[in-house]
């Protein structure tokens, strides 16, 4: 405040001030300062200067009147002096109060304009991923068994040896057991074994079959543990559908009929299937399906000439095995297995995989390699 206007430096005698109406316009006088002084005050800063200059309790402008005014002045003037001041002094509180909440709810008005999302910007495109190939296989797969009428179900990637092996009529010496080089649970004290991580996903067979009666059509997709060293066919866990249909009267026509529809939509009309008599403890007859090499159209010869290196020069490739359902199965869900027939196959996913995408090492599958991953999209 510049000296010409520093009034309040001054007593009242000084100023020549001797009556209430001098006052009066004293006080209307310093009041208008402080107002035109509290309209600049806009921002946190020269709020502060506002509210110093006017309460500073030793040089603020109030002190300054109360001194110099108020305290020395004439005994007829002191009441008039002293409304004044109150009067004064409400107001100047008042203002600077309000003023902060304005200068306050300003600040928070310009972060919000400064925070608001612009919706007409463009966004940020985040890299989406893509599910796995083997888990893209499973669902090529799953669609075309949804397309005949089956469903699909799940069980328990840790199993007791009899869903995993004495229902699906392996006993425990069969010679079958020593192939699968199963992972038993190390089990705390006191809790019940033995427990195995599923070699394969048959006993969802079984656990199917106790919970539902025939006509069963299922597919189970899942994932399957044996104790295998990693080479590029191998691998601890690796994937499986198990397929199973149990009715009043299924043939071995419509056994090989459904499988040969599978592969025809999986691998492509012209690929031709064939099954070859194998072993398996829980289907009688069980088969070993294969289809037409796919690579060199089953001729067995390379597109290059030389004999093609992916069926050997067969011109057939060992796709999964399969067969009817074992009657002595059916007895350990109590089926009666004069009643009803059927059939089962398990799919190895990951073998299929490599063979429809030209996949040589199973190790691709587990290794994240986005490189890898990044082709199947
Ligand atoms: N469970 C067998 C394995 O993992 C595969 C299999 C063969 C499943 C024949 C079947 C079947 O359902 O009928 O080696």
């Amino acid at each position: 405040m510049s000296t010409s206007d520093s009034k309040h430096t001054q007593t009242l005698a000084t100023l020549g001030v001797s009556s209430a109406e001098q006052v009066h316009s004293l006080f209307a006088e310093l009041r208008s300062q402080f107002d035109a002084a509290a309209r600049s005050a806009t921002d946190e800063n020269s709020w502060k200067a506002l509210r110093d200059a006017w309460f500073g309790r030793r040089s603020g402008v109030l002190t300054l009147v109360t001194d110099n005014w108020l305290k020395p002045s004439s005994p007829e003037l002191k009441r008039a002096v002293g409304a004044s001041l109150n009067e004064l002094r409400t107001h100047v509180d008042g203002r600077i109060e309000t003023r902060r909440i304005a200068i306050e709810a300003g600040a928070e008005a310009a972060t919000n304009a400064r925070d608001r999302m612009d919706l007409s910007l463009p966004g940020v495109i985040r890299p989406i991923g893509t599910h796995h190939l083997i888990r893209q296989v499973f669902e090529e797969i799953e669609d075309i068994f949804f397309s005949i009428g089956f469903s699909v179900v799940e069980g328990p990637e840790i199993e007791t040896p009899y869903y995993n092996f004495e229902a699906l009529n392996i006993p425990e010496h069969h010679p079958v057991r020593d192939d699968m080089d199963t992972f038993y649970l190390e089990l705390p004290k006191g809790v019940p074994g033995p427990l195995l991580l599923r070699t394969h996903t048959s006993p969802v067979q079984i656990h199917t079959m106790e919970k539902r009666q025939p006509p069963v059509r299922v597919i189970v997709p899942g994932k399957v543990y044996r104790r295998d060293n990693p080479d590029a066919t191998h691998s601890f866990m690796f994937h499986q559908i198990e397929g199973l249909a149990v009715d009043a009267d299924i043939t071995f026509c419509d056994f090989t009929g459904t499988i040969d529809y599978f592969v025809k939509q999986f691998f492509g009309e012209s690929v031709k299937t064939r099954f070859r008599p194998s072993y398996f403890p829980f289907t009688e007859p069980s088969v070993e399906f294969d289809a037409s090499c796919i690579f060199c159209g089953g001729s067995g010869t390379a597109k290059t000439g030389g004999t093609c290196g992916k069926c050997k020069g067969a011109g057939w490739i060992e796709l999964f095995g399969a067969g009817m359902v074992d009657p002595a199965v059916y007895g350990f869900v109590n089926y009666d297995p004069k009643k009803v027939s059927g059939f089962a196959f398990g799919i190895g996913i990951d073998r299929l995989a490599m063979l429809k995408y030209g996949i040589d090492d199973i190790q691709v599958f587990f290794q994240n390699d986005v490189r890898f991953l990044r082709q199947f999209p």
